[in-house]
């Protein structure tokens, strides 16, 4: 099978696995709104422990939401991103640090094969380890393209209010800024089209 992340790559020894130690956190917002739970519940502490796989379920994850689920004691972001979202990370590149994701650390390869813009393995969905690579603050999503106090050509993306770092909807960090590097992509892959598995590699990932 195609290793595109999408398909399920992981074995059955392996799923059987995963099912009896992975377990979901989630909790969805749109912009800086919690709104109501998608799903919740906890691993045991032997799987926190051993820093487990975690399950997504995406199924109910509208445009413009963010699904946050814990993962290695780390909020994990998945973002549905709308079409005019994507359309405004073209052009950024000239104001970002590292618009390619050339600090390799940063990201698993295979997010960066079909668009290295986008960060992701579905075009639309985005990944992000939520922690500001400055100190480690949670930044804030601020998915609404319109201009802000701290940037009035603002296209959406993540505001870190504590040192005012920015980052696009990719994660990509802005020039002058004090974050040094992009938010970081964890390991993960689809298992199926609303099932995503964090902590796993796409089966033959570098
Ligand atoms: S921790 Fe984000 S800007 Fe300081």
């Amino acid at each position: 099978m195609a290793n595109d992340g999408v398909h399920d790559p992981v074995n059955t020894g392996r799923r059987r696995f995963l099912s009896a130690t992975t377990a979901v956190v989630g909790a969805v917002g749109v912009g800086f709104t919690a709104v109501p739970f998608i799903k919740s519940w906890n691993p045991s502490a032997r799987a926190k422990l051993a820093g487990a796989p975690v399950v997504a379920d995406i199924s109910a994850l509208q445009e413009g939401q963010r699904l946050i689920v814990e993962w290695r004691g780390q909020p994990i972001w998945i973002v549905k991103r709308s079409k005019a979202i994507l359309d405004a990370l073209h052009g950024l590149d000239g104001r970002l640090k590292d618009p390619e994701s050339d600090e390799k650390d940063q990201q698993p390869d295979y997010v960066l094969k079909q668009n290295p813009e986008l960060r992701s393995i579905k075009p639309d969905i985005s990944v992000l380890v939520g922690l500001c690579t400055h100190l480690g603050c949670s930044p804030e999503m601020v998915a609404e393209i319109r201009p802000e106090p701290y940037d009035p050509q603002w296209k959406g993306g993540y505001f870190c209010p504590c040192h005012k770092s920015r980052f696009d909807m990719s994660g990509r960090v802005f020039k002058d800024v004090p974050a040094p590097i992009n938010l970081k992509v964890p390991a993960h892959h689809y298992q199926d089209d609303n099932t995503i598995i964090i902590g796993v590699d796409p089966q033959g990932a570098a």
